[in-house]
């Protein structure tokens, strides 16, 4: 029977007992954990070379480390990101790289909806009334923004992939229009989510709320910025949970401070975490939350079951859920 050895280079977990469980049910199994997210380059060789699967967390599979490997046929990154990983040299080396991009859709989404509400009815803002209410020993509402009813406004979605879809499908309740864009939507898909597409300007120029959803790639990158911020309704929200590059964020902040639009909802940043530095902050129009929309008990524990399927799929032969170096199969092709 054929030995496969499965090795952890890290993990955010705290412990992988189950993972140890259930792969002890094989018996051509070797299961090996490790913490080697900061471990000097031939620390982490040393642990690797010799497996059939790699799950990654955060240490850096770079060429050299990729190179070292002698027979690893799959590198499983532990998320959705996958730059530290270098696809390239797991290319040239035949090796698939696979991620797990739907652990966490419903999670994102609902932190979408959580931005939405913050923003439209100034939850964070309203923490700072209370308490000055308090001291003073009277409510003081003049500094309230502008409120508006939800009901009735236009939400925008710009990406209706994984979350933007369920963004849409989460928010039929609130009784509110939509403007949709995604150029790369089949027109089966759009007929299956009852929807239309429009342009990213129609979108821009009619929503009261804009929530970004697509990848981030040359396309996307500082999709939105100041001519965009510009077009606008003054009276409207801006929310990023999908990758920070996609708004150029001092175009936002200079829409923000000089009131282009009422606000901002952010969950993820260029460089992460944020500098001290980070122009929103101090911004009493933006909400922010620390890149938690993934976060969530069951998206763990979603997340560690389809990297056990992803590993019992190699068992049995199978290429994983998603490849994410399609080009692989070309050299895998030439090797057969
Ligand atoms: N904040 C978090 O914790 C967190 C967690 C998971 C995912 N994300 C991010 O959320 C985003 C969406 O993830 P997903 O799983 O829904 O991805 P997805 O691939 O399922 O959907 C992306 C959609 O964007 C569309 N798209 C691509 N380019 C576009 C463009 N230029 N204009 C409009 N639409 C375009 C695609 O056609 C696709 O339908 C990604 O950026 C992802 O990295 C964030």
């Amino acid at each position: 029977m054929e030995q496969f050895k499965i090795v952890v280079t890290d993990y955010i977990e705290p412990d992988l007992n189950w993972e140890e469980e259930e792969l002890a049910k094989y018996d051509n199994v070797r299961f090996e954990v490790h913490q080697l997210k900061f471990a000097p380059q031939e620390e982490l060789i040393a642990a690797i070379r010799d497996a059939d699967v790699v799950v990654v967390n955060m240490a850096p599979m770079t060429a050299q480390v990729i190179g070292a490997l002698e027979r690893c046929r799959l590198i499983i990154r532990h998320g959705i990101g996958y730059d530290n990983v270098d696809l390239k040299a797991a290319t040239s080396n035949g090796i698939r790289v696979a991620n797990i991009p739907d652990y966490c859709p419903e999670e994102v989404a609902e932190h979408t909806i959580a931005h939405l509400f913050a923003c439209y009815r100034q939850v964070v803002f309203s923490r700072k009334v209370l308490e000055e209410s308090s001291r003073k020993g009277l409510w003081d509402f003049s500094g309230v923004p502008r409120m508006f009813r939800l009901s009735g406004k236009t939400l925008g979605i710009v990406g209706c992939g994984r979350v933007g879809s369920r963004v849409l499908r989460k928010t039929k309740g609130l009784e509110m229009n939509y403007l949709i864009c995604d150029p790369y939507l089949s027109e089966e898909r759009k007929r299956e989510l009852g929807i239309e597409c429009v342009d990213l300007e129609t979108v821009l120029k009619g929503s009261d709320i804009v929530t970004l959803h697509t990848p981030l790639n040359e396309e996307t990158h500082h999709m939105i910025s100041g001519p965009q911020l510009r077009t606008m309704k003054q009276t409207a929200y801006l929310i990023n949970t999908a990758r920070g590059p996609i708004v150029d964020v001092e175009a936002l902040a200079l829409a923000l401070r000089e009131n282009w639009i009422a606000g901002a909802g952010i969950d993820v940043y260029d460089k992460e975490p944020p500098d001290p530095s980070y122009p929103l902050f101090g911004l009493e129009n933006a909400v922010l939350t620390p890149h938690l929309a993934w976060n969530s008990e069951e998206a763990g524990w979603d997340l560690r079951v389809k990297i056990l399927e992803d590993i019992r799929r190699f068992m049995e032969g199978k290429p994983p859920r998603f490849v994410v170096n399609a080009e692989v199969e070309e050299v895998l092709g030439r090797r057969k």
